[in-house]
């Protein structure tokens, strides 16, 4: 008898034993996959892209894409429209994460190295490559891309989630030949730029803005392909993509140009476009997408902040401003009363805007003085 409950109880021990160890496994393979799966976002939402060398050479580089990885859950806009996948919430996480905190963060990881590459990638650059540079920065820097990680646009560092059934990384779009654009020829690269369209015949989800990017000039576009052709490759197999329904083809219209316009207005408005200024001025209709009446109209972005009306109206937008004072903010933050910008615009003008030229600079505000003047006070 007490052999038996010894036996018993020997028994219960080494089940209880082997149920407490089960769990145990059970618990560190859930660990396991938390770490696996979560970890791609969870690094993203810390770490703002700017540690990469290419970020250095571009200044801070956006801490959007973290943000718009935690965006792309509420968002779940009809998938064909691109600008409809940035409803204001998103916008206002996007913003909310463009914290002074974070800039910090990306400043203090800027190592000397870093800064050094960067240069020395600079000096290494093509004209065409120095030109593609340029308009990357004043489309705010292909963000999504990066990978703080791996000190580049080597992407994978989270997914999207925009609705059910669909996760989508940002892909490697450095020349890494395996696992990038290494192999692709520039103008595999322009399409995919501009229509969405890869080279094995599939479609990028427009989560990737290539509806945004679609008036780009062919040369604009080509000279684009030859900056992320003449970046460091970076190996990094980025997971395929899961959606619940393929995307529609896209075809540009009107057809890009061959090269970008010249008159001041129109190459204001060609900029105000790879810019995206109206992600964040222009006012939402209630799908996400943006209010064309109330183009730049002005447009709370955060419980705390709102992007001004930079329509011509006298009373509440940029009317009584002159072109040159519109110019010089755009590029300095600074305005005419010697005051600075704070805040989202700061970040924006410090990170990009401010390597506009003052040429460009005075288009954009040309540009902003011949669209049509909407009163509206977004406050
Ligand atoms: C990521 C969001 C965002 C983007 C993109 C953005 N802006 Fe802004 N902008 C703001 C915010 C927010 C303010 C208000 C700043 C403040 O609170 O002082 C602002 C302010 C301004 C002002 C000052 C207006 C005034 O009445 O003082 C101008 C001009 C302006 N932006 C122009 C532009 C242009 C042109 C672009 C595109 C080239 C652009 N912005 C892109 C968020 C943005």
């Amino acid at each position: 008898m007490r052999k038996k409950s010894d036996s018993y109880s020997v028994h219960l021990m080494s089940s209880r034993l082997a149920w407490i160890l089960s769990l145990l496994v059970i618990f560190v393979l859930i660990l396991a996959a938390c770490a696996g799966g979560a970890a791609p976002a969870a690094p993203a939402a810390e770490t703002p892209a700017a540690e990469a060398p290419a970020a250095a050479e571009e200044a801070a580089e956006p801490t959007e894409a973290p943000a718009e990885e935690e965006e792309a859950e509420p968002t779940e806009a009809p998938a064909e429209e691109a600008e409809v996948t940035e409803t204001p919430a998103a916008e206002e996480e996007a913003d909310a994460t463009e914290t002074p905190a974070a800039e910090e963060e990306a400043e203090a990881t800027e190592t000397p190295e870093a800064e050094e590459e960067a240069a020395a990638e600079e000096v290494a650059l093509s004209p065409e490559a120095e030109a593609g540079a340029y308009l990357v920065t004043i489309s705010r820097g292909c963000g999504c891309h990066f990978n703080a990680d791996l000190g580049g646009r080597a992407g994978g560092a989270f997914a999207f989630e925009p609705g059910a059934g669909n996760s989508i990384y940002p892909a490697n779009i450095t020349p890494d030949e395996a696992t990038g654009i290494g192999s692709w020829s520039p103008d595999e690269i322009v399409a995919a730029i501009r229509t969405g369209a890869l080279p094995d015949g599939k479609q990028l989800h427009p989560i990737m803005p290539y509806r945004a990017f679609s008036h780009l000039s062919d040369e604009d576009a080509l000279n684009i392909a030859a900056y992320l052709l003449a970046q460091e490759p970076i190996e990094n197999a980025v997971p395929a993509r899961q959606v619940a329904s393929e995307p529609e083809p896209f075809t540009p219209d009107p057809a890009p140009p061959a090269t970008a316009p010249t008159d001041p207005v129109a190459r204001g408005e060609y900029l105000v476009q790879l810019a995206r200024c109206g992600d964040c001025h222009t006012p939402r209709n209630e799908d996400g997408s943006q209010n064309a009446e109330m183009f730049l109209a002005g447009n709370r972005i955060s419980e705390d902040e709102v992007a001004y009306n930079i329509t011509p109206d006298d009373a509440t937008g940029l009317g009584t401003i002159p072109e040159d004072e519109i110019a010089t903010f755009l590029r300095t933050g600074t305005y005419s009363d010697g005051s600075e910008v704070a805040g989202t615009m700061r970040e924006q003008i410090d990170n990009y805007f401010h390597e506009l030229t003052e040429e460009d600079s005075l288009a954009i505000a040309a540009f902003l003085k011949s669209i049509p003047a909407v009163e509206n006070d977004p406050e």
